[in-house]
């Protein structure tokens, strides 16, 4: 019996649609993958393809498919899909034949061509497997070598400790402890990052004590965000909406690509919201981007109100310098000032008192690495900025001042294209006057020449052109026969 090769291509794909949309596809996938196992990601798949599985069929180990033609290597809570940890890789992997994991006592994702994009780099390894809490781990007789819990990406899982080393992070945006509280940091500008979330140990049950180590924090299973010292007890607790309730299913915490943190629980069929860190959207970093202004109720506008925020015109994204030369003149940016703003998260900032708001401007205009200052003409707080002006909350007290300097790069640089074109056309015309000129002139000569040797043309202008400027008197027709 013969069969298409479209029938096949078909049969194929429905297989695949039935492995892919059911749990039961990973009663055929491995729990434990020992060493000189290799995969390579298959390119008919355009979803994610599961190579390894805990034993609840929960959690699954995949080559995760990422705008089409990227792949991460991650961890995914198999019945919504959601990815609870990616491998860090040093650059973006392709989709490829070429790209390969392997383990060989370590776990390696590398590249024939590109060379290693990221790896365990553990020794001695002798087994890899998935437990069913998504801990990813290489074992040597049992002995726990490296784990995935120790990498966290953007997601902590119930029971998941997370230490003052770790970090999650999100884009620009990171979750770390400190030395009593845990806080949330935008890294606005590199090498640089401005907190803005802060939670405090309450030190309610147990207080924290100096030279007793650094504290941790884990998901409970009783329905909070607990840090420790000691197991002994939490030297805080956030309580999420599930406080003290049983709940089965998994939990886990992220860090979301606006920088919030959030919780969540499954309840078999999704994930329950159960813990929001930002209420108010408008407290986000930067929830309507670079020189914008956040309204509570979540409506986006400029801070400079000439301009429009649908059409993404509050900022162009290119870096000045902010200093004005030795003749106080300010060439690259223009000042906007703006009554009723504040920043979102000026409580953690750093301010200095000012007798009034002259003095408050003046000690940001001075200073090359100051972006902007905001004034409360109330309390004489000033508060600096030093990296480009991000998202500021409209309030409705109009003792709050804006100063901002807003670079004037994109103005500058069409101007002078402008100048170049004008100096181009201006050339041009020039070089075609000149050209005109030059072949009037020959043609003139031509002419003149011509009276004495009608042969002289022969390899130049046109006989059109010679027409044109010609007299009957020449001899026109001698000159086109050529
Ligand atoms: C995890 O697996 C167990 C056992 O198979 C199942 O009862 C439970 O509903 C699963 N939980 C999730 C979150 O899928
Ligand atoms: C997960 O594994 C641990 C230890 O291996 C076990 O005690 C626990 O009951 C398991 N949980 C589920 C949901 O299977
Ligand atoms: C978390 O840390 C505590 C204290 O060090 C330890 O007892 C526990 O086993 C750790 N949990 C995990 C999942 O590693
Ligand atoms: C300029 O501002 C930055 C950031 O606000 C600050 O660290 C620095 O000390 C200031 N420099 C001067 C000379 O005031
Ligand atoms: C700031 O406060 C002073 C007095 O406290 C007042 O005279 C001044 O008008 C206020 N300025 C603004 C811009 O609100």
């Amino acid at each position: 019996m013969r069969t298409s090769h479209s029938e096949i291509t078909s049969l194929h794909q429905i297989l695949l649609f039935i492995i892919l949309s059911t749990p039961w596809f990973q009663l055929g996938i491995t729990q434990e993958l020992l060493i000189g196992f290799s995969a390579t990601p298959d390119s008919s798949i355009s979803t994610f393809q599961p190579l390894l599985k805990d034993p609840t069929g929960n959690f699954s180990l995949v080559f995760l498919r990422v705008n089409q033609s990227q792949l991460a290597l991650a961890i995914l809570h198999f019945l919504s899909s959601e990815p609870v940890w990616i491998a860090k890789t040093s650059t973006s992997v392709k989709w490829s034949k070429s790209t390969q994991l392997i383990f060989d006592g370590r776990l390696t994702l590398s590249d024939r061509k590109a060379g290693v994009f990221w790896s365990t780099h553990s020794n001695g390894g002798d087994r890899l497997l998935l437990l069913n809490n998504s801990n990813l781990q290489i074992q040597q007789k049992s002995h726990i070598i490296w784990q995935s819990f120790d990498f966290p990406s953007d997601t902590l899982i119930g029971n998941q400790n997370f230490t003052s080393t770790m970090s999650l992070v999100n884009g620009g945006f990171s979750m770390s402890l400190g030395d009593d509280f845990l806080g949330l940091y935008a890294s606005f500008k590199p090498d640089s990052n401005q907190i803005y979330w802060k939670h405090t140990a309450m030190q309610a049950k147990a207080a924290i004590v100096k030279g007793k180590g650094s504290i941790y924090a884990r998901i409970s299973s009783n329905g909070f965000l607990g840090m420790y010292q000691t197991e002994a007890a939490p030297v805080d607790v956030l309580p999420f909406d599930s406080f003290q309730r049983t709940i089965t299913g998994i939990r886990r915490l992220k860090l979301e690509s606006d920088g919030n943190l959030k919780g969540y629980f499954w309840n078999g069929s999704i994930w329950v919201n159960e813990f929001v860190a930002i209420t108010n959207d408008c407290e986000l970093p930067s929830s309507c981007g670079l020189y914008s202004l956040c309204e509570p109720g979540k409506s986006c506008s400029c801070l400079d109100d000439q301009k429009d925020y649908d059409l993404g015109e509050c900022f162009s994204p290119e870096s000045s310098n902010l200093c004005a030369d030795t003749n106080g003149k300010r060439d690259d940016y223009w000042i906007l000032r703006r009554k009723g703003v504040e920043l979102p998260y000026k409580e953690l900032m750093a301010f200095e008192q000012m007798g009034s708001l002259d003095d408050c401007e003046s000690s940001c205009e001075r200073n090359c690495s100051c972006w902007g200052a905001l004034f409360n003409n109330a309390s004489g707080y000033c508060y600096k900025v030093d990296y480009l002006i991000n998202t500021l909350v409209s309030v409705g007290d109009e003792s709050k001042l804006g100063y901002f300097k807003v670079p004037i790069v994109a103005e500058k640089k069409r101007l002078v294209s402008v100048a170049v074109g004008v100096v181009i056309l201006v050339g041009a015309i020039s070089v075609f006057i000149g050209v005109v000129g030059y072949v009037s002139y020959r043609v003139w000569r031509r002419k003149r020449r011509g009276r004495l040797n009608s042969g002289f043309f022969e390899n130049g202008l046109s006989p059109g052109s010679y027409r044109d400027l010609g007299s009957s008197s020449f001899g026109s027709v001698e000159l086109s026969k050529s």
